[in-house]
């Protein structure tokens, strides 16, 4: 390792500082304007719509240094695999991967292999890197892509292995560009990190302290997609509900930005991830006004028993997300909302999982994410005896995506036989011969239409029901917005 070299350290990750991070403006330096030149690129993504916003902005710098798109990772020059690391099986996949990767760099010795993302930021990570993976020429986390240009150019020059994770988080970047995959909706980072430090979770150390985005920069950022024809925004966040707490001066609230949001001209805004225990009166009453705001909300329970949720320092009760939905149900009638849930958390018993089943049939969930609970090393949970069997969490994973199954199906048939907007994406991957888009709740259609539809909202009759997919009918040609 050069002196250049840089490796995370899990203390300083979990250290919070009082101060506000500097924002800076960046500018594309002309230096790095050819690095790229007759070169291929290929990036990679694993994990959340965080990794995918990075990744966007990360294949936008690659095109200003002059890279263009490699048609498959056998034939790029460079090959950047943005990683996540939530999850232990996610990780042994990435280092397949990157272990493959060996046989294009014997092949191409000029090859440049970058990893960046999540998995960096843990230290256990870039030790096997350094000592395992020789192959990898650089390794940079989540604080410091605005950089990628620049170590680029050094990995080029000096040939060896660069190593740059910043544990801390450094300044919040704005205009940086972004080259983003689809052409109608778009992501916007509103704010980056988390705080909340559950017990299982391994995000607020690679992804660091809480920060929020100036106001006038999103609305800055979500006017240019509507000029530049965009029809959809999700509103991106570890913990959106507590946008602005970390700002200066005069607080701004989540349910604030939202509202001002909501006067632009763009057709749709959805946002994720919502934190139960910060979903204020406010916010609700805010998306109670419905219009451009998306009647469907992502809302991670994690479990239905109170026991655990205190073990996964989640502070709410079964009770509070509860009578949260039942508010939601309220004032925005016929929204969909979708959870993530956790099984096999450490000392979880039956009685508790048969506590998050029964809060699955009573929160009425259109979908969800499930996940058997993976041990992060260096978070609070990892010291935990990890005690349920594995055997018993695969059962309980199973019979918990019955009950969710049954959920997604339960929410797909309200919609048979009725008319609903749908945002055209392009044509269905499952089937050629039709073109598919969602709808306001974020149910996938599949329908027949001529492909000029493609960008447009348009009213589809839904003709036939599945548990993953709705199948419709255009309703008629003249397009609506909603
Ligand atoms: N094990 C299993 N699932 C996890 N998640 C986060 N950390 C872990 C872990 N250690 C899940 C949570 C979270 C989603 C993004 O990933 O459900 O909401
Ligand atoms: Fe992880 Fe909890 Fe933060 Fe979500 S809110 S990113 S689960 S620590």
């Amino acid at each position: 390792m050069t002196d250049n070299n840089h490796k995370p350290m899990i203390n300083s990750a979990r250290k919070r500082t009082a101060s506000r991070p500097d924002t800076i403006r960046f500018e594309f330096d002309d230096r790095f304007r050819f690095i790229g030149t007759n070169r291929t690129y290929a990036i990679e993504t694993h994990g959340c719509q965080a990794n995918e916003a990075d990744s966007e902005h990360l294949a936008a710098l690659c095109e200003a240094m002059g890279f263009s798109p490699a048609l498959s990772l056998a034939q790029a020059d460079l090959i950047l695999i943005n990683t996540c690391a939530v999850r232990e099986n996610a990780e042994q996949k990435v280092f397949g991967e990157i272990g493959r990767l060996k046989q294009y760099k014997e092949k191409n010795p000029d090859l440049i292999i970058a990893v960046s993302g999540c998995m960096p930021q843990e230290e256990v990570v870039v030790d096997k890197i350094l000592k395992k993976y020789r192959h990898v020429n650089l390794v940079f986390g989540t604080h410091n892509l605005h950089l990628f240009p620049e170590y680029l150019e050094k990995v080029i020059h000096d040939k060896g292995q660069l190593i740059d994770v910043l544990s801390m988080e450094g300044c919040i970047v704005e205009d940086l560009p972004a080259l983003r995959k689809n052409r109608f909706k778009a992501w916007v980072n509103i704010m980056y990190g988390c705080d909340e430090f559950c017990t299982y979770c391994i995000v607020p150390y690679t992804r660091g302290k809480e920060r929020s985005r100036d106001k006038a920069d999103i609305i800055k950022e979500v006017r240019s997609l509507i000029d530049e024809g965009y029809q959809e925004i999700t509103l991106l966040g570890q913990n959106v509900n507590s946008y602005g707490l970390d700002l200066p001066g005069e607080t701004q609230s989540f349910a604030d930005l939202l509202a001002d949001l909501s006067q632009l001209p763009i057709p749709r805004i959805r946002f994720t991830t919502s934190h139960p225990k910060d979903f204020s009166n406010e916010l609700i009453t805010v998306l109670s006004q419905g219009g451009n705001l998306m009647p469907h909300i992502h809302l991670p329970v994690q479990s239905g028993s109170d026991r655990i949720l205190k073990a996964m320092n989640r502070k709410y009760t079964r009770d509070h997300y509860l009578n949260l939905i039942r508010s939601l149900r309220i004032a925005i009638p016929g929204v969909s909302i979708t959870t993530d849930i956790i099984v096999g958390f450490p000392s979880e018993t039956d009685v508790d999982f048969a506590d998050t089943l029964s809060l699955v049939q009573e929160a009425r969930f259109e979908g969800a994410y499930t996940f058997i609970y993976s041990p992060r090393s260096g978070t609070p949970a990892a010291a935990y005896r990890d005690d349920v069997p594995v055997s018993q969490k695969k059962i309980r994973l199973q019979l918990l995506n019955q009950h969710i199954n049954e959920g997604y199906l339960a929410g797909n048939q309200r919609f048979a036989g009725k008319i609903v907007p749908v945002l055209v994406e392009g044509v269905s991957k499952t089937d050629l011969t039709r073109l598919s888009g969602y709808t306001p709740h974020n149910k996938i259609v599949n329908f027949k239409g001529p492909m000029d539809l493609i960008g447009k909202i348009i009213p589809v009759r839904i003709t036939q029901v599945r548990t993953w997919s709705l199948t419709g009918e255009l309703a008629n040609l003249n397009p609506k917005t909603r």
